[in-house]
């Protein structure tokens, strides 16, 4: 069977990255009947350094954010990663099956652990604990962003790893990876660079808590290059091409659409038009957010219902898992 599993960090705020690239995709498989899981992955969060406080009110904040981007809990399960002890229980089994040559060459690590002087081991293990998260619930496919599409190769190799050692427990998880672009949204003052929550600049993205000024002004400021033309090359022309990928993804529509849109326009000119189709596809978004986060013991209630039912599916596939390794039955 189908099972669609994605997490998101509590490490910022939710930017049209996160929502194009994960969310509302994961609320669109939901509308096509598919058995979908979300978590916030609060434990994901501790490779790097958060205040206590922060790290609840994030969490809360992101789970408020998947719900108002459609996710419905009664359809989809939504729920904190911690709430769910077998996620670390199974990181620790496949943390023995993983080679630390495979995860320290992996880019991702390597370039946030060129930045610190002491390496938590955690960091190190951040693309085990994700295989967990899909693994425990047998995740068949996870809709996230390209910037993920080597962890789940990380998953994938543990899977076979497993198989080897002790047998056939888990399904191989894909990554979901969108046509549309929508899985490599660019940072808005450095379309080299993927739009993020911890760029410094605040500038680089546009929030689901931005008001309509905010993202007009962002949308004027974003980088762009001397050629004033609206065309669309991702490849040669990254910061324009990044604007109608989003006019895109806000209106519904394909690339020669837009263009046909920004005809005799200026990319100043166009700018104004994707601002203003960004706003209509924020704005609902932004007032449900506000609602829900002004109402944190519902969402408490939801993440609770939630987790309730993860750990019922987390457990039965640990049953199997216990069997095969030799661990005690628990159920
Ligand atoms: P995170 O919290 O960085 O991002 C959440 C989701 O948003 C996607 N994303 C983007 N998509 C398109 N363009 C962008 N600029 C962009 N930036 C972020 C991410 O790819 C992701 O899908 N390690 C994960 C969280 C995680 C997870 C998992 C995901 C933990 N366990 C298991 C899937 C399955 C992360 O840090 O995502």
């Amino acid at each position: 069977p189908r099972r669609v599993v994605t997490g998101l960090q509590p490490t910022g705020e939710l930017h049209l990255g996160n929502y194009f690239g994960a969310l509302r995709r994961c609320v669109q498989l939901q509308e096509q009947g598919e058995d979908v899981m979300v978590f916030i992955a609060d434990l994901h969060s501790f490779t790097g350094r958060q205040e206590a406080g922060e790290r609840q009110s994030r969490t809360l904040q992101a789970a408020a954010a998947v719900l108002a981007a459609g996710l419905q809990p009664e359809r989809a399960v939504l729920f904190v990663q911690s709430a769910v002890a077998r996620h670390a229980e199974l990181c620790w089994l496949l943390a023995c099956l993983a080679t630390h040559a495979r995860l320290a060459h992996l880019p991702q690590y390597k370039e946030k652990a060129a930045t610190m002087k002491e390496v938590p081991v955690g960091l190190l293990l951040y693309p085990v604990l994700q295989a967990a998260d899909i693994l425990v619930y047998r995740g068949t496919h996870v809709p996230v962003g390209a910037d993920q599409a080597q962890h789940l190769q990380v998953a994938a190799q543990l899977v076979r790893t497993f198989h080897h050692r002790y047998g056939r427990a888990f399904p191989t998880p894909r990554a979901l990876l969108p046509d549309d672009g929508s899985d490599r949204i660019r940072s808005l003052r450095d379309p080299s660079k993927k739009m993020s929550k911890s760029d410094p600049d605040p500038k680089s993205r546009i929030l689901l808590t931005d008001s309509d000024d905010v993202i007009r002004l962002k949308i004027r400021k974003a980088v762009t290059d001397c050629n004033p033309q609206v065309t669309f090359d991702p490849e040669g022309r990254a910061g324009v091409s990044n604007l109608v990928r989003l006019h895109c993804l806000a209106r519904g529509l394909v690339p020669e659409e837009a263009l046909c849109e920004a005809e005799g326009l200026t990319s100043a000119q166009y700018k104004e038009v994707v601002a203003r189709a960004l706003c209509e596809c924020v704005a609902p978004v932004r007032a449900r957010l506000c609602e829900l986060a002004a109402r944190p013991r519902l969402l408490h209630e939801v993440l609770r219902h939630g987790a309730a039912r993860a750990r019922r599916r987390a457990d039965e596939v640990y049953e199997r898992v216990a069997e095969l390794t030799g661990l005690p039955p628990r159920l």
